[in-house]
């Protein structure tokens, strides 16, 4: 028999992050199923970016449990953290590309890293460009493009691996409203793909563009799981 609800690709239970005595995040439990688009939203220092830091290891729970594509993060070995950064895709606020590689190399370094073979990653990383419009930037460099074309550079190689799973911190924070519109429409294309997708943002214009659950944090602790936002009258 199939079970009534998609088992939950991310779980949380009672998990707490503290940095020194103060509880960024405060004995949070939820459950997200896979193929979901989340957005977590609160206001600044609610706790969004150390949640997504818990998901991929950049960060460990001082307390609870947290389980990511069936991997158990509290208990997992060093050695094992590049098998669940295959499955991330991590878009970060301050885009974290290295300013000496071409943008190229930036999304290539994904692959070579996972032991993709040459010629593979030589299609993979041209395919991705140009799904964000960035295949004539191939060998600029990051600090010479626009935030929104280092944003898009930025996606590109969070997508170039295939992760099931996008964790996206503020992607579109610092960018203008047509950007930010590009920006958000290949994180809906990955969800529509069959990927599960978390958005941190306190921008709640955004949060009303895409019908999706909104996960409501204050001061580390979780306030409200509203099932799915109303995207409205599209000419609002
Ligand atoms: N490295 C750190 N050292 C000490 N305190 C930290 C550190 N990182 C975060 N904090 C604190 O933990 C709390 C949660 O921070 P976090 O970055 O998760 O908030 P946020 O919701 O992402 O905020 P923003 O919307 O401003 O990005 C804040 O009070 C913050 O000051
Ligand atoms: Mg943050």
């Amino acid at each position: 028999m199939q079970p009534a609800h998609p088992p939950a690709i991310i779980r949380l239970y009672r998990v707490t992050r503290r940095y020194g005595v103060q509880k960024a995040l405060d004995a949070v439990s939820l459950e997200i199923p896979a193929n979901a688009f989340v957005f977590v939203t609160g206001p600044s220092g609610a706790g969004k970016t150390t949640l997504l830091k818990l998901l991929y290891l950049g960060l460990k729970a001082n307390e609870g449990q947290v389980i990511v594509d069936g991997m158990n993060l509290a208990r997992m070995d060093r050695h094992r953290i590049p098998i669940l950064r295959r499955r991330l895709g991590i878009i970060f606020q301050d885009y974290k590309l290295i300013a000496t590689r071409s943008v190229y190399e930036n999304v290539a370094l994904v692959l070579e890293a996972a032991g993709t073979p040459h010629r593979a990653i030589a299609a993979g990383v041209n395919s991705v460009l140009r799904t964000v419009g960035m295949e004539k930037r191939r060998d600029a460099l990051p600090p010479s493009l626009s935030g929104g074309e280092q944003q898009r550079v930025a996606v590109a190689r969070a997508l170039v691996g295939e992760p099931r799973i996008l964790l996206a911190d503020e992607p579109t924070g610092s960018l203008d409203s047509v950007s930010a519109g590009v920006v958000m429409d290949l994180i809906t294309r990955f969800h529509q793909r069959g990927g599960t997708v978390l958005v941190a943002t306190h921008d709640q214009h955004l949060i009303r563009s895409v019908p999706a659950r909104v996960i409501h944090l204050e001061g580390g602790k979780l306030v409200e799981i509203l099932p799915c936002s109303d995207p409205g009258p599209l000419d609002r």
